[in-house]
């Protein structure tokens, strides 16, 4: 934690003290769907926001969920975090994170909503997308250097959601219980780093109840944590909606309620709260509490002096940024035969099938949602490489249900109601069931007739979706009989999935003998998902999550706790994600860290400096390509009284080596070594115990 500037700190103060008491009640609460209320007569601007994190979303008219619909608010879209958290690359969370905060200075904005750093619990959170891993550690590595890219342009980052925010069934209302120690441990500590390490300017409160109380009021989480353990004197604001009460939040360590509702008067830290202030029931100290705060970060920002950084966007070198993470993102999960890379000039016909080849993912998840200047799909990353050389030829192969008509309103005016989340089931119906099956036949009539076959599917921001959780881990629209029997009949189809989080894959995965991992990796999605079956990327994307068979695999949902009904129960405790299938040996589809190359790394010479918490060892490129490996190092303890996870991951380093070239690389540890054995290797499966 950075010392509090203190000149900054009088000159909030000395404003605080000319301003009335409407005026201090002004700028705590939202006067529009996404900024505070200004007081011109002192110069104080209102703080506008803007949701990311894949890029600064399109405007909105101030009062009403509609789009203000101009064409200026095309924007740079980024890889999704979880796309970015596969590329296990510090220094691509900053540069993704600098783009995302030039941008937002660029479109006059103060705040970006964003990085979200919940941890995924279960596969099936419908916003797992926007998040980066189950685990802790490596969703601190790349959350800090990502706010401080934000931050360098003096807009604030606003790390989401605090706290315990885990899933979408019900997330208005949904009471979580959780112990000490699951909480210190697994979900508070990318939060910690955020505030301490990388100066968060902004936090945003969660939805949710944790052990009985909301979070945007909670006095551990926000005064005995916040305030007083991390000593956090940046702005605390509000999810939308996510306030109850007046005198509760007050009191509480919020600063800033915002809301979906275009009542913004009757807001709880509005008129309610000055009327409570003038009868007593709230001291003014609070409130005033809350304006420092809020003055602070405007003078952080120099929203008030004037001396303030400008930004961009839609820039040639963010473009390349996002290119760039999106390349490092792609996973290869199987590569059997080293069927991959493809050869460009060896392939005349080349059939793709499977509608997320065809499909543009931007503007859709929710909050998250972009309006990109462009999105290049994988069959147009596919068509730009090959060069109009090969015949390429598009089925699609499956089909969503129709949509029903569009509702007139936002969806996001309506998310108060019916606690604002759900868990979708997928049906079809006998038409449906009968259009599918044409279309995979006709799929697999014209798949016989090709040597080169890509399929690409998953997911899409139906099920990978704010306010949805998905019911299980199945792939929707019967994809799973279509890869079966393109299997069958070409069994050197090329398995490409797209999407936020993991599917199933027990049907066919035994058959496939090359499956690709794509996520929603932005605008230059495509490009880098061809530039990789091409080989002209080697790919070094790692799995930043366990991928389960299925979904009971995961702890939560052994524990029967996920999504659970009005209250959930995190019984697994620490066992979250690999912690659990490690110690327990439920195996899974693909491990936590796995990730395959078009080359092969070896390591020697591994040692470990106990006193400095370090390993070092020796990463060699034994193949004939250039490519990037993953050293990944976990901890276990050597005794323990209680039952704990048998290994951590508590270090990384990514490097890039030439065909048989060595690098010695020091992965540096922030905890130590003493009392506990060391793993060294590159995915949680391949690891040697070193101590
Ligand atoms: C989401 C937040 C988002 C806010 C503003 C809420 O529904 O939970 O992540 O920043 O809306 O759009």
């Amino acid at each position: 934690m950075k010392e509090r500037n203190q000149e900054r700190w009088m000159k909030a103060q000395s404003l605080l003290e000319k301003l009335t008491l409407d005026e201090k009640i002004a700028v705590v609460h939202g006067a529009e769907l996404f900024c505070t209320g200004a007081v011109p007569r002192l110069g104080i601007p209102k703080l506008r926001m803007s949701d990311g994190p894949m890029g600064v979303r399109k405007e909105f008219k101030p009062d009403c969920w509609a789009d203000v619909g101009l064409s200026d608010d095309y924007v740079t879209y980024l890889p999704c975090n979880s796309a970015l958290a596969a590329t296990w690359n510090r220094e691509l969370a900053y540069e993704t994170g600098s783009v995302l905060g030039e941008e937002a200075r660029g479109r006059g904005k103060d705040v970006i909503l964003g990085p979200g750093i919940n941890i995924k619990r279960s596969p099936l959170c419908g916003r797992n997308f926007e998040y980066f891993s189950e685990d802790p550690y490596l969703t601190k590595e790349l959350a800090v250097p990502y706010i401080q890219g934000v931050q360098q342009w003096d807009v604030a980052a606003c790390v989401k959601h605090f706290a315990v925010n885990n899933q979408e069934t019900e997330r208005l209302w949904v009471d979580v219980e959780i112990e000490e120690e699951a909480l210190r441990t697994i979900y508070l500590p990318a939060f910690y780093d955020a505030v301490t390490k990388a100066d968060s300017y902004t936090i945003m409160g969660a939805y949710n109840k944790v052990n009985g109380e909301h979070c945007c009021q909670h006095q551990q989480l926000l005064d005995d944590i916040l305030r007083k353990e991390w000593k956090y004197d940046g702005t605390v604001i509000s999810d939308w909606g996510a306030v109850h009460d007046t005198v509760e939040a007050a009191n509480s360590q919020l600063d800033i309620e915002m809301s979906v509702t275009n009542d913004f008067d009757q807001y709880y830290l509005a008129e309610p709260l000055k009327k409570a202030i003038t009868e007593g029931t709230v001291k003014e100290e609070v409130l005033d509490e809350k304006v420092m705060h809020i003055l602070y970060l405007m003078m952080r920002l120099h929203m008030i002096d004037g001396n303030r950084k400008s930004g961009t966007y839609n820039t040639e070198e963010h473009r390349q940024k996002a290119k760039m993470a999106a390349r490092e993102s792609v996973v290869l999960l199987k590569n059997d035969e080293k069927r991959l890379p493809l050869c460009e000039t060896e392939i005349q016909r080349l059939l793709v099938i499977g509608e997320n080849a065809n499909c543009a993912h931007a503007a859709g998840g929710g909050s998250a949602e972009i309006k990109a200047l462009y999105e290049i799909t994988p069959l147009m990353g596919i068509k730009k490489l090959l060069g109009g050389n090969a015949k390429v030829t598009y089925i699609q192969g499956y089909c969503r249900k129709d949509k029903k008509e569009e509702p007139e309103t936002n969806w996001q005016e309506t998310s108060l109601e019916d606690g604002g989340g759900k868990t979708t089931h997928q049906e079809a119906d006998d038409a449906l069931k009968e259009k599918r099956k044409q279309m995979r036949e006709e799929a697999l009539c014209v798949a016989k007739e090709y040597d080169h076959i890509i399929f690409i599917g998953g997911l899409n921001h139906d099920q990978d979706c704010e306010g949805n959780d998905r019911a299980d881990m199945k792939l929707p629209y019967e994809q799973d009989e279509l890869i079966q029997e393109l299997l069958k009949i070409n069994p050197h189809t090329i398995v490409t999935l797209v999407a936020g989080s993991p599917v199933e894959m027990g049907t066919w995965i035994d058959a496939a003998k090359t499956v690709v991992w794509g996520w929603y990796a932005g605008m230059e999605g495509g490009t880098a998902l061809a530039e990789v079956l091409f080989g002209k990327i080697n790919p070094s994307g790692k799995l930043p999550e366990t991928f389960y068979k299925t979904h009971l695999d995961c702890s939560a949902h052994a524990v029967g706790e996920f999504p659970g009904g009005k209250s959930v129960a995190y019984k697994e405790g620490v066992f979250v994600g690999y912690r659990y299938n490690d110690t327990y040996q439920v195996q899974p589809q693909f491990c936590f860290g796995h990730g395959l190359s078009y080359t092969e790394f070896a390591l020697s010479e591994i040692q470990v400096e106990a006193k400095q918490s370090c390993v070092i060892c020796n990463v060699t490129n034994t193949g004939d390509m250039t490519g990037k490996e993953v050293v990944q190092v976990y901890l276990s303890p050597k005794l323990c009284d209680k039952k704990q996870p048998v290994k951590e991951l508590k270090g990384f380093e990514k490097v890039e080596l030439l065909p048989g070239e060595t690098k010695t690389v020091e992965v540096k540890m922030e905890e130590g070594v003493e009392g506990r054995h060391v793993w060294v290797g590159t995915s949680l499966e391949r690891l040697e115990q070193i101590m």
